[in-house]
């Protein structure tokens, strides 16, 4: 979900609903708005079912004010509906409240909340804040939000406004982002920066149990026990025209085709060809640390687990370390037994997935180490992280994942380089990977570059009701990704086998109705997925291969440059981004927002 606010001396709707369309990435069954202003005698609010076009739609001509709240929202407790939508209001209309996250002891206080008379307007978990902070008499509008606070068990991230306050928002934080935006003469929050670095690139970034005022020309922070700290702005790094659409119809068109541009940033100032080696600054691991890794366990989820399933292949295979990648999402439910001399590695585009964030703190909380691959700088995971590496893919807003996962890969590769050289990688092979890592920029240029051929192949997958992806080996988490890319965007069901478990299962279902895309590098294993495709093709199945070279036994093949053996995942799966993308769109899909989907899930 996505949470804006603003106090200052500008119109505030027009304000509000912009950052909210920047926000619209992170939820968007529907969107609220409340407002007023320091002459006002209440507050005014609007709320719709759907986008944040739809609420704009309904915001009345005479919706002027100076300060005011808003929220997009990913549906959690209570189905999407005007009601459900944030903000939500006490019975008298005096306190709004917006809210990402989720309270655990919600039913518990609305039962409470109910047998003491107040009627609830909503089924959402974020009412019952609402409802504490109205009821409370302290005399100031925080020491009320902190008294509701108390009864609270969960995460948050809130923004409240007060018809009795209204020269000021109060905002807390716990377990969800806030970060105010420091203006002159203004001041914004918001629940990520894309919705402030259009006005201001001054930010502050609250910790969890910290809580903030702001004014129109002034604000300070504090924890939920009163206690100030003090907190400097820092300067964003993103440019805000990185959050444009840049002349491309979709994010996801627009990212795809960032990616050379991104690799060549992953990489820069971190070769050092005197050692065939990598600088990773983050790191904080040195030569003695880094021999006594025994293991590398990796964790995240969606995209992000992929490409942790990639960078577990490549640890494994240059620095040899035994290396695998998991759900965080599992991991942190099966008191995994955590070992001092494994290193772990959390991967997140966003920082914020919450799965992800769980299993850091329990990891630390039982005294492992934990590095951080993540794309947003200074987020949770990347903040909770003993150290890391950063991606720099640059903002990605299209919900599925392109550019990062590309990014994350690379991210890897420097990974498993800098340990391999630490361990048994020869000068010859550190040599070789960082020739390969240079390559890549221009191989993916000249990948992109075949868009047409592919979107042609899209157009015959569009009609297929469900598709196999298989792999081998290195190709096996390609062909997982791929296949997750394809149902995300075009909601075509795809289903990712490895290519070697084919004839225990999956042959079955083979069929000329089934089309099977098959990843096919020219390594040592080419001879055996060469037999894979042998197999699906007596069988009347209908094969795109994305290979090295033509495959005699494919109806088609995407032919893609080679680089080291080690590397080659990388390149392999951007072709079939496209064929996720270019199918999605011979389908009519919601490309940047596909249903039922959020950009970040800050939520368990
Ligand atoms: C959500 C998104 C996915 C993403 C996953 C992990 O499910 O829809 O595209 O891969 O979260 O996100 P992260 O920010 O942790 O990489």
């Amino acid at each position: 979900c996505g949470i804006v606010g603003y106090i200052g001396k500008r119109d505030v709707a027009p304000l509000l609903l912009e950052g909210l369309q920047r926000l619209e990435y992170r939820g968007y069954d529907s969107a609220g708005v409340v407002i007023t202003s320091p002459k006002a005698t209440g507050l005014k609010m609007v709320k719709a079912k759907g986008r944040v076009r739809d609420l704009e739609a309904r915001v009345p001509k005479r919706f002027t004010g100076t300060t005011g709240i808003a929220h997009t929202r990913w549906a959690t407790h209570g189905a999407p509906s005007d009601e459900n939508a944030h903000p939500h209001l006490d019975p008298e209309d005096k306190v709004a409240v917006v809210h990402n996250g989720i309270i655990d002891n919600a039913t518990e206080l609305r039962a409470k909340l109910v047998a003491d008379g107040v009627e609830f307007r909503s089924e959402t978990d974020t009412e019952v804040i609402t409802h504490l902070i109205a009821r409370s008499e302290a005399e100031t509008l925080e020491e009320r939000v902190r008294e509701a606070l108390r009864h609270i068990e969960g995460t948050y991230g809130i923004a409240v406004l007060h018809a009795d306050f209204n020269d000021r928002i109060v905002v807390a934080r716990n377990g969800s982002p806030v970060v105010l935006g420091i203006g002159e003469k203004e001041m914004f929050v918001a629940s990520d920066v894309a919705a402030l670095v259009s006005h201001t690139r001054q930010v502050v970034t609250l910790d969890d149990g910290e809580m903030a005022t702001l004014k129109a020309d002034d604000y300070r922070t504090y924890t939920t026990e009163g206690s100030r700290t003090t907190a400097s702005p820092t300067t964003v790094e993103w440019e805000a025209e990185s959050w444009d659409m840049g002349g491309h119809d979709t994010y996801m068109h627009k990212e795809i085709f960032e990616q050379a541009d991104a690799v060549d940033r992953v990489l820069r100032g971190r070769i050092d060809d005197r050692f065939a080696t990598v600088h990773l600054g983050g790191l904080n691991l040195d030569a003695h640390d880094a021999r006594k890794v025994r293991r590398v366990k990796i964790l995240g989820c969606g995209t992000s687990y992929h490409a942790g399933m990639i960078g577990a292949q490549m640890i494994e295979e240059m620095a040899r370390i035994p290396a695998d990648a998991e759900p965080a999402s599992e991991f942190r439910y099966r008191n995994a037994v955590v070992d001092p001399d494994t290193l772990y590695v959390a991967v997140s585009q966003s920082g914020e997935t919450y799965d992800v964030l769980a299993a850091v703190q329990e990891l630390k909380r039982k005294g492992a180490r934990v590095f951080g691959i993540v794309n947003v700088v200074g987020s949770a995971i990347a903040r909770e992280a003993d150290a890391g590496v950063y991606v720099h893919a640059g903002p990605e807003v299209c919900v599925v994942s392109t550019k990062c996962f590309t990014n994350t890969t690379v991210a890897f590769a420097l990974l498993a380089l800098h340990l391999g050289r630490i361990r048994d990688l020869s000068v010859a092979d550190g040599k070789r990977i960082i020739a390969g890592l240079r390559q890549l920029p221009a191989q993916i240029e000249q990948m992109l570059a075949r868009e047409d051929e592919i979107k042609k192949l899209a157009q015959e997958f569009a009609e297929a009701k469900s598709m196999l992806f298989i792999g081998r080996v290195r190709g096996y988490p390609v062909a997982r990704e791929a296949s997750l890319k394809l149902k995300e965007v075009s909601y075509i069901h795809a289903e990712a086998y490895p290519a070697s478990e084919l004839k225990h299962g999956p042959l079955a279902l083979i069929e000329p109705a089934l089309p099977t895309v098959a990843i096919v590098p020219d390594d040592d294993l080419l001879e055996k997925n060469r037999a894979a495709l042998e197999e699906i093709k007596a069988r009347s199945g209908r094969i795109l291969a994305v290979a090295h070279q033509e495959q005699e036994k494919a109806d088609h093949t995407i032919v893609v440059p080679k680089n080291e053996d080690e590397l080659d995942p990388i390149l392999m799966g951007i072709p079939l981004q496209l064929l996720a993308y270019h199918t999605a769109l011979a389908l009519g899909r919601d490309i940047d927002k596909p249903r039922n989907l959020a950009k970040s899930v800050t939520v368990e």
